[in-house]
C-alpha cells in the first residue's frame, strides 16, 4: 500500500503457515484464532484510515500466559507481531506495515482490585479506558487520564502510547500515574512490574521503558495506576478570545485565579470550532455573538458546590472587564458543558470528514506555538484547511491539514519544513500520540544521536530479534539488520 512503499518488507521475517496456525489453534480457544477477512481488514486499517496493513492473523489472548506462549513461538519462528488495543492511534502504530501478526488485547478487560484508601486500580490492559472511569465513579475516584477516544482506547495502548489528553494538566503524566505494569517480553518472559507502592526506590524504574514505548519493547498485559478522587463540583466554560495573546494570558490568569480547581484548558482556533460545529449533529455554538478568532475551554473540579461556581464566575467577568476575554458562558447542566465538551473532542471526527487529514502533535514553548499554524496558513495558501487546537495547558498543539486527497505534492510543502521547526524551537515533533509509523524516521528531530543510540540498544537487549512492531518508531532504524 502506498504508506509503506518507502519501507521494504524485512525478508527477515518468516511467513505464517498452517502450521503456526494449529501451534495457536491449540495454545487459544478457536475463536480467538481470527483468519476472517473481515475482521482483519478491521484490524488492519487504522482510525484514520491512512494506513492500511495486509496481516493474514489476528489472535486475541486471554490472559497472560497466553500473550507469553505466543510471544515465545513468534520470537523463535521470526514471525513479525503488532500488539493492538483500542487501535485508536493516530500515528500508525497499532496496525501491521505487511503481514505481521496481530496480537488484540481486547479479551484481557478485567478489572483486578482497588484499594479504596488510595485509589490504585490494577487491571488487565484491555480495558477500555471508559469502562475503567465508570467503574471508578462508582467508587468515587476517576481515572487521571481522559481522551476523546475513551470509548475505544484501552489502558494498555493508552500507557504504552504515553497519552496525555485531557486531565493532563491536572493530573500529569502517565509516568507519574502508573505505579506497576506486567509485561511480557518477546521472547515470553513475564516481567512482574506490578507493584501497587506510591513509593519504591530499590533500583531502576523499569516500568517507564514501557510507558510510551510503543508497542516496541514488549506487550503490556496489567497496570495498576493512581486515581484521584472524584470530586462533587464540575463547571465547564467556554471563553472567546480575539487574539493568540489573549489565550496566553487568560492561561497565566486561569492558573492563579483558579488555582487547585483548574482541570482542563483546552483551546480551538476558529477554523477548528468551525469545523467541528460543521461536522457534528446537533451542536450548535453556545456563543453565537461572537466571531472570535480563539476559543478557549476552561473545566474547574473541586470539593465545594457553590464556592467553585462563584469562583469561576468572579474569574470570567474579571477577565471580560481586563478584556483577555471578549465573550464567555458557564455551562449551566451537565447536558450543556457535555456540548462545550462535544465540541473540543469533535474536532478529530470532524476533520477525518473532509477527506485527507495531516495530524501534527507538537510541544512548543507557549508563546510560540500559534506561530506554526500562521505559517502554515501562509505557505499552503489556500490549498488547504488548516487548524490549531489541543492541549494549551500542557504546551501541546494539534495542528491538522485537511485536503479532498493525500498527495506527495501537499506533503512536501508541509515535511520536513514543520519538524525543522518545531526542532528549532526545541519542541518535540510528538507530545502525546508517538512516533509511530508516520514519524519512525523523524525521532532525530526531538533526540540527539546518543539518545537514539541508548534506545536502540535497549531494543536490541530486549527484543533482539526484532519482532515487536516492526517499521515503527525505534525498530525503523533496525529493520535492514540481518536478524540473527
Ligand atoms: P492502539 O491505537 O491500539 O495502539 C497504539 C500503540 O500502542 C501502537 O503502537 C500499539 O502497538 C501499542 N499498543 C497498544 N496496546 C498495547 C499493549 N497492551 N502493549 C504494548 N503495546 C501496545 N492521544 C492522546 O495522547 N491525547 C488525546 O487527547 C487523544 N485524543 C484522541 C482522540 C481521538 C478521537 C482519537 C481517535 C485518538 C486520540 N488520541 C489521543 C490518540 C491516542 O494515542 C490513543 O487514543 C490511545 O492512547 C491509544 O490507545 P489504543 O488502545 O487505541 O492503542
Ligand atoms: C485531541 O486532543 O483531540 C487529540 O489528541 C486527537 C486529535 O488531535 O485528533
Ligand atoms: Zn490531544
Amino acid at each position: 500500500h502506498s504508506f509503506s512503499s518507502k519501507i521494504e518488507r524485512n525478508p527477515s521475517y518468516s511467513l505464517l503457515n498452517s502450521d503456526d496456525i494449529s501451534y495457536f489453534k491449540s495454545v487459544l480457544e478457536e475463536k480467538c484464532v481470527v483468519q476472517d477477512e473481515e475482521r482483519l481488514s478491521v484490524a488492519n486499517t487504522d482510525w484514520l484510515r491512512k494506513y492500511i496493513g495486509s496481516s493474514q492473523l489476528l489472535l486475541l489472548p486471554k490472559n497472560t500466559d497466553e500473550v507469553s506462549k505466543i510471544l515465545s513461538y513468534c520470537n523463535s519462528r521470526l514471525l513479525a507481531v503488532v500488539p493492538q488495543g483500542g487501535n485508536t492511534g493516530l500515528v500508525g502504530g497499532s496496525v501491521p506495515v505487511y503481514d505481521e501478526v496481530v496480537i488484540s488485547l481486547a479479551n484481557m478487560d478485567k478489572i483486578i482490585s482497588l484499594d479504596k484508601v488510595n485509589g490504585i486500580l490494577t487491571c488487565e490492559a484491555g480495558c477500555v479506558l471508559e469502562n475503567l472511569n465508570s467503574f471508578l465513579e462508582n467508587e468515587g475516584f476517576i481515572m487521571p487520564l481522559d481522551l476523546g477516544a475513551k470509548g475505544s482506547c484501552q489502558i494498555g495502548g493508552n500507557v504504552s502510547t504515553n497519552a496525555g489528553g485531557l486531565r493532563f494538566v491536572r493530573y500529569g503524566s502517565l509516568h507519574g500515574n502508573v505505579l506497576g505494569l506486567e509485561v511480557v517480553l518477546a521472547n515470553g518472559t513475564v516481567l512482574d512490574m506490578l507493584g501497587t507502592l506510591r513509593k519504591d526506590n530499590t533500583g531502576y524504574d523499569l516500568k517507564h521503558l514501557f510507558i510510551g514505548s510503543e508497542g516496541s519493547l514488549g506487550i503490556v498485559t496489567k497496570v495498576s495506576i493512581l486515581t484521584p478522587a472524584k470530586l462533587p463540583s464540575v463547571n465547564v466554560a467556554l471563553l472567546a478570545c480575539g487574539d493568540y495573546l489573549s489565550c496566553q494570558k487568560l492561561l497565566v490568569a486561569a492558573k492563579r485565579g483558579l488555582g487547585e480547581i483548574l482541570s482542563a484548558f483546552e483551546f480551538m482556533d476558529s477554523h477548528a470550532i468551525n469545523l467541528a460545529l460543521t461536522h457534528l449533529e446537533g451542536v450548535t455554538n453556545p456563543l453565537p455573538q461572537s466571531e472570535s478568532k480563539f476559543y478557549v475551554l476552561i473545566e474547574t473540579t473541586g470539593s465545594h458546590e457553590a464556592n467553585d461556581k462563584a469562583k469561576l464566575e468572579a474569574f470570567l467577568l474579571h477577565t471580560l472587564e481586563e478584556g483577555v476575554v471578549l465573550d464567555g458562558a458557564i455551562a449551566q447542566d451537565i447536558s450543556q458543558a457535555s456540548t462545550f465538551w462535544r465540541i473540543r473532542e469533535g474536532i478529530s471526527e470532524a476533520s477525518v470528514k473532509e477527506g485527507a487529514c495531516y495530524k501534527y502533535d507538537l510541544s512548543l514553548p507557549v508563546e510560540k506555538l500559534y506561530g506554526i499554524v500562521e505559517e502554515m496558513r501562509l505557505r499552503l495558501d489556500g490549498t488547504a484547511k488548516v487548524i490549531g487546537y489541543g492541549h494549551l495547558g500542557d504546551g501541546n498543539l494539534h495542528l491538522n491539514i485537511m485536503t479532498p486527497e493525500y498527495t506527495d505534492n501537499i506533503l512536501t510543502k508541509i515535511e520536513p519544513f514543520i519538524y525543522e521547526w518545531t526542532s528549532a524551537q526545541r519542541g518535540s515533533i510528538s507530545a502525546e500520540h508517538g512516533l509511530g509509523f508516520m514519524k519512525a524516521d523523524k525521532i532525530h528531530y526531538s533526540k540527539s544521536a546518543e539518545a537514539v543510540k541508548l534506545m536502540g540498544s535497549f531494543k536490541k537487549m530486549l527484543d533482539p530479534k526484532l519482532i515487536l512492531n516492526p517499521y515503527k518508531e525505534l525498530a525503523a532504524p533496525f529493520f535492514t539488520d540481518i536478524i540473527h
